[in-house]
């Protein structure tokens, strides 16, 4: 692969999963990453198994869901570095709550990190990226962005917020330089996945799924969806007309 063409990097979630995976890739490849999370001593370890491989990243204690703390030290860390050239929103917190006994507590969450976190991360340091001409960002949404999920108001309505986020400013950016990614996944082995009790199609495993967003990431794409087959998918039921798909969810488990 080509040499990469970012200096600098933040990953937020990238305390474990996907975030981490990507903090690690880039950083491999000569990237300096800031790597933001909550739990300090993931980073910690992120950045000693970086600095063992001659990679350089540096931990960044971040709680995306203060709107006001996430925009201050991005900003910091934009000036500090001399500009970043790419911000993956990834930090993402997912958790079933049916309507039935819906849980507000769990809906908040969902709306604070996934919303709210995201929005602020990808707008940080936008009119800084424009000014330089330069610049890269890239949200983590989810193949469940495609309908509402059964379980999953929250989750599936906070990644099609993203989703539709992400294609506004991708149109209105087009010519200034930077460049917009939207990616969604299907379902990867992490710590959000682990806590599912049913059965995962198509499942992939960290590695690989890091494997394929850092260079959908890297070619530009303006959106990505992955594994194929569960795109596909999701790229059917996304068609299928309420009764159909309200009957085909009935059936999930
Ligand atoms: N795994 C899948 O099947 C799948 C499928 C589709 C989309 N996704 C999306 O992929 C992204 C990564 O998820 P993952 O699968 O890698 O799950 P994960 O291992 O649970 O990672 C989630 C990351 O988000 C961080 N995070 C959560 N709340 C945060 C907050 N308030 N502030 C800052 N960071 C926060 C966590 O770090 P701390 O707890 O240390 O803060 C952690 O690093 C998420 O956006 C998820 O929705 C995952």
């Amino acid at each position: 692969m080509a040499e990469l063409s970012y200096r600098t990097a933040l990953v937020t979630g990238a305390s474990s999963g996907l975030g981490r995976g990507l903090a690690l890739w880039l950083a491999r490849r000569g990237v300096k990453v800031y790597a933001a999370a909550r739990r300090r001593e993931n980073l910690e370890a992120l950045a000693n198994e970086a600095r063992a491989a001659h990679a350089h990243i540096e931990p960044v204690e971040l709680d995306v869901a203060d709107a006001d703390t996430t925009l201050a030290r991005i900003r910091e860390l934009d000036a500090a570095c001399g500009g970043l050239d790419l911000i993956i929103a990834n930090a993402g917190f997912g958790q079933e709550t049916s309507g039935k006994r819906i849980k507000w507590d769990i809906v908040q969450k969902v709306i604070d990190v996934n919303v709210t976190g995201a929005a602020a991360t990808l707008s940080a340091v936008l009119p800084q990226m424009v000014e330089r001409k330069r610049g890269h960002i890239v949200g983590v949404a989810s193949l469940a962005a495609f309908r509402g999920l059964p379980r999953n108001a929250a989750y599936s309505a906070s990644k099609a917020f993203l989703s539709t986020f992400m294609e506004s400013l991708r149109v209105d950016l087009r010519g200034t330089g930077v460049q917009v990614t939207c990616l969604y996944p299907g379902f990867v082995k992490s710590e959000m996945t682990a806590q599912n009790k049913f059965q995962m199609p198509f499942l992939l495993e960290t590695e690989e799924a890091v494997e394929l967003m850092a260079r959908a990431i890297v070619r530009g794409d303006s959106q990505y969806a992955f594994p194929w087959q569960m795109a596909r998918v999701m790229g059917l039921v996304k068609q299928l007309p309420n009764a159909l798909f309200d009957a085909a969810m009935r059936k999930t488990r």
